[in-house]
């Protein structure tokens, strides 16, 4: 099933959702990434796949990439919070939460809140993985 524009509008999205919806940023897998992690959300069972490559003093995100199996909502938290990190410390990207992801959208509807919990958990879940060396993480939202 396609989900169209009018469709989006008709459940009150804002503009810059629908923008990251439909032209999601940094899409795909990241090369050379240091950590990569998967996180499923268990009230739905959508997924997030982020990918982080990170600077060679370990201090900042250099760069953000992600895959999901997701709602219009989280694709779009996720693809904003890719931009948001990336150049980020560590300490920073991890003091972001799911309100950062969501007012970074133009807000989400009420039913959807829930949906921003996949990318926070994502970049948490990640910056712990490449804490303790483990390159490839798995997690619940
Ligand atoms: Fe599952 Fe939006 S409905 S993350």
């Amino acid at each position: 099933m396609t989900t169209s524009s009018e469709q989006l509008s008709a459940e009150h999205y804002s503009a810059t959702l629908i923008d990251h919806f439909e032209h999601p940023r940094n899409a795909g897998v990241l090369e050379r990434a240091d950590v990569d992690t998967y996180v499923t959300n268990p009230v739905c069972g959508d997924s997030l796949r982020l990918f982080l490559r990170i600077t060679e003093d370990g201090d900042r995100i250099d760069a953000a990439s992600f895959l999901s199996s997701g709602c219009p909502a989280s694709i779009a938290t996720s693809s904003v919070a890719t931009e948001l990190i990336a150049g980020l410390t560590l300490d920073q990207a991890m003091a972001l939460n799911r309100e950062d992801y969501t007012a970074a959208v133009g807000g989400l509807p009420r039913s959807k809140v829930h949906c921003s919990v996949l990318a926070a958990a994502a970049v948490r879940n990640a910056i712990e993985a490449y804490r303790r060396g483990d390159a490839k993480a798995q997690a619940t939202a």
